[in-house]
């Protein structure tokens, strides 16, 4: 049986194809309609994903109607899901499931415990299910307007910045701010995990300082303190109510890398899928259909550009140009850039950062990550952990050799990469290795400033249109 899951009318709308166990095509609408966290599913989106079968049974990641009865309840007028595909058999999961569905059946575990934090489902914003075998089953929530997502969103909302966009922004200012300067008064807005001022959803309305420049980053700073602490009192109970040692950890909040780290001190294994956000719930709501654990390789799942990884056209351009851009093969389906839709570059002096910069025309105080060969990860970054996704940040070990991919406090967020995982980008870093004594490389991106990541041939020629730049492909 062939099942298509569907995430759309929030933001983040995406598509998932599986068969059996197999899954054929994971992508996002925003790829193909080039407008950045798109609402809806999109033809060209629904025609790439249909080459490799055409469903039997769509299954929707959230339950409509129990969604509108919290907007409603939330001030909203009327809300109406907008579906495009209606003549498939439809079953809707409720959008936290699909989140843990997401997580668990993608994951190596049979028993684990599953924490899903977001900004809100329909009800739920804050959940804690057991996995066990092929049973999902809950064990606690928390409902909305609590909700760690919506605190998070709201002071980035405060801070100039936009809310369900660019909370990946407000986490990388707090590296450049003063935790204390604010902490107290950010804390008493979320004083306890499953206790909050007033409800966020509308914002902070009562923010007495006037912000200045370095406000804002500390701000920032403060927020993602007591994000971290609120994450971790609630993973200690978590794990005292379940009672388990793996961890599979989803909901946008699991995209928070500095977080992430922590939850080391605390768990034996820790599964994030690389798309832990509602993107990743089209997956979701199909795993929950299927009701068993999926065959996850890897998040190379979206359009197929076909080309074999151009190995040595990246090596040589790492040479003349310290500077690649690569887009090659299946997209990844996740918001990072893990090698097949990336500019990749020599991190070995500082202003390789600036040049990459005027490449991507973004703000100079955002980090770039690093990409590492897996078995000499821990030389260079303080972890005794495997990153293949990007999810952690950690302190580098060696930041004057590789300063261009070294945050202002001191910690990267790096992608480890072995021969099995992706073994075009593993021969890159290993040919640069040999070379110059270093296994890393810095990742980001590739994408026309202000788009979504390139995805098909057509974006391949507007982006070397634009930067005058040539892509490896
Ligand atoms: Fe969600």
């Amino acid at each position: 049986m062939i099942i298509l899951g569907i995430n759309e009318t929030s933001h983040d709308a995406s598509v998932s194809l599986i068969e059996n166990g197999n899954i054929l095509f994971a992508g996002h609408a925003e790829r193909y309609s080039k407008i950045k966290n798109d609402w809806y599913v999109n033809k060209d989106l629904i025609n790439d994903a249909f080459q490799y079968g055409k469903p039997d049974k769509i299954a929707y990641y959230e339950k409509p109607y129990l969604k509108k009865s919290r907007l409603m309840f939330g001030g909203a007028s009327d809300w109406r899901p907008k579906f495009d595909i209606d003549h498939i058999p439809r079953i809707s999961f409720k959008h936290h499931y699909s989140h843990a569905a997401a997580g668990y059946f993608t994951s190596k575990f049979d028993d684990a415990v599953i924490v899903v934090i977001d900004a809100v489902g329909e009800w739920n914003t804050t959940t804690v299910w057991s996995g066990e075998g092929n049973r999902i089953v809950q064990k606690y929530s928390l409902n909305y307007p609590i909700s760690f997502g919506l605190f998070y969103s709201a002071f980035t909302k405060l801070i100039g910045l936009k809310p369900n966009e660019e909370e990946y922004i407000l986490m990388g200012m707090a590296a450049y701010g003063d935790s204390n300067k604010y902490f107290k008064e950010v804390n008493d807005y979320f004083p306890e995990f499953d206790r909050q001022k007033y409800s966020f959803h509308k914002g902070i309305d009562d923010w007495k300082n006037i912000i200045l420049e370095q406000d804002r980053f500390d701000i920032a700073a403060a927020v993602q303190k007591v994000y971290e602490n609120r994450l971790f009192e609630f993973m200690i109970y978590a794990k005292k109510i379940t009672n388990k040692n793996n961890l599979v950890f989803m909901g946008g909040c699991a995209l928070n890398c500095s977080a992430n780290t922590k939850l080391w001190n605390l768990f034996k294994n820790i599964w994030i899928m690389p798309n832990p956000g509602d993107a990743g719930s089209s997956l979701g709501a199909a795993a929950a259909l299927y009701g068993k654990h999926l065959d996850w390789n890897d998040p190379y799942l979206g359009h197929d550009l076909g080309s074999k990884y151009p190995v040595i056209e990246i090596i040589d351009g790492l040479k003349k140009n310290k500077i690649v851009a690569v887009a090659t093969g299946r997209a990844e389906y996740g918001p990072r850039a893990l090698g097949n839709r990336s500019i990749l570059a020599d991190p070995r002096e500082e202003s390789i950062k600036d040049k990459v910069n005027q490449i991507k025309k973004r703000e100079l105080f955002r980090p770039f990550a690093p990409v590492v060969m897996e078995e000499h990860a821990s030389k260079w970054f303080d972890m005794s952990f495997t990153s293949p996704y990007m999810q952690y940040a950690v302190k580098c070990l060696r930041p004057k050799t590789i300063p261009a991919i070294v945050h202002a406090d001191g910690t990267s967020r790096v992608q480890t990469v072995n021969r099995y995982q992706h073994p075009g980008l593993w021969r890159v870093l290993n040919k640069f290795y040999l070379e110059t004594g270093v296994p890393v490389l810095l990742n980001t991106s590739l994408n026309i400033k202000g788009q979504p990541l390139v995805n098909d041939a057509h974006d391949i020629i507007e982006w070397e249109k634009t930067y005058n730049f040539p892509i490896c492909k």
